[in-house]
């Protein structure tokens, strides 16, 4: 057994393990290639960005890899395939790989900054006093690229990674166009979805919910990346039980009052466990947790 199917091997015994095997798989690849083999690893980084299978692009979503994508992945898998042993093998085990995430429901996760009292904003609803400088921005930005807003992106010159998350929901508030100086799609790179009892009036590309934990169970049943839960404290009490994960940015801040990170939910505790944190330089901590249930 050679070096690269030692690595294959390795990987698929990893599999369980994020996205590592296909870095792994990815490695071997690169240091070992064989005739055209980079365009399979272009298919399988297509299929990573989209956390989808080839069965599902080609089935439910055959133009959302586009004409171009979609032969270089029939073009990938056959010379592949022609090449034989290992190079396949590498291929077959991405593609279980990529077959047992898109099994793996998508994840609700509220990703939010809090001040150490446990408030997302003033109590007018302003969040400005959480620090937007310092070196925990480094995960801010590359890590949770898709939860940074359009304009913020365009200003910086980043374009969303579209490897975390594909749809955001926010409450009426923290949308509302008129307390966010006439920003009326601020996660324009998502599908955008706001929820409000009443009859808002939202551009054509922005979901208005009545039902916002109907749409949620809806769009856990249909495959994709993770739902970002954009706030605010009211929208995540309601959606508390379709909660997955919690990405807490714990700022060095004590408010005294403002708006609760649930809302004013009543007392119902609902268990997490702690999966991990870190702590940055700025005093920010980055704890994430998975809910127990
Ligand atoms: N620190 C952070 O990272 C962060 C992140 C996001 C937001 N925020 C802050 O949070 C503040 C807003 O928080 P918030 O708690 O006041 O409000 P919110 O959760 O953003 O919005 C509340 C509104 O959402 C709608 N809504 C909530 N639950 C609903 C349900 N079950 N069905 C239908 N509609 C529902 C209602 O809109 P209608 O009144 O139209 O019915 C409700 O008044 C903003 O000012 C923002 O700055 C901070």
């Amino acid at each position: 057994m050679g070096i690269p199917s030692l690595i294959t091997v390795l990987a698929l015994c990893l599999s369980k393990v994020s996205t590592a095997p296909l870095s792994i798989v990815c490695l071997s690849h690169l240091l070992f290639p064989r005739g055209k083999v980079f365009r399979g690893f272009k298919y399988a980084k297509i299929l990573l960005r989209r956390k989808t299978t080839a069965s599902t692009v080609l089935i439910r979503d055959p133009e959302g890899l586009g004409l171009a994508d979609l032969s270089v992945a029939v073009e990938g898998f056959f010379q592949f395939s022609s090449h034989g042993g290992l190079p396949a093998l590498g291929f077959v085990v991405e593609f279980i790989h990529y077959w047992a995430e898109s099994k793996m429901p998508r994840k609700l996760v509220y990703y939010v900054a809090v001040s150490l009292d446990g408030y997302i904003a003033a109590p007018n609803g302003d969040p400005s006093a959480f620090p937007i400088e310092g070196d925990h921005m480094e995960v801010v930005l590359r890590e949770y690229g898709d939860a940074v807003p359009s304009h913020v992106q365009k200003a910086l010159g980043l374009t969303a990674p579209r490897t975390k998350f594909d749809s955001v929901i926010m409450g009426w508030n923290t949308y509302n166009p008129e307390s966010n100086g006439g920003l009326d799609s601020p996660y324009a790179h998502l599908h955008q979805i706001v929820a409000s009892k009443n009859a808002r009036s939202v551009p054509d590309h922005v979901e208005l919910t009545h039902d916002p934990l109907a749409k949620i169970r809806e769009l856990k049943h249909e495959t994709g990346l993770d739902i970002y839960l954009c706030g605010g404290g009211e929208l995540a009490g309601e959606l508390l039980p379709e909660i997955d994960r919690l990405v807490l940015k714990r700022n060095p801040l004590v408010f005294g009052s403002g708006i609760p990170l649930f809302g004013s939910r009543s007392y119902q505790p609902v268990e997490f466990v702690h999966a991990r944190t870190r702590t940055f330089d700025s005093g920010v901590s980055i704890t994430e947790y998975d809910c127990a249930r």
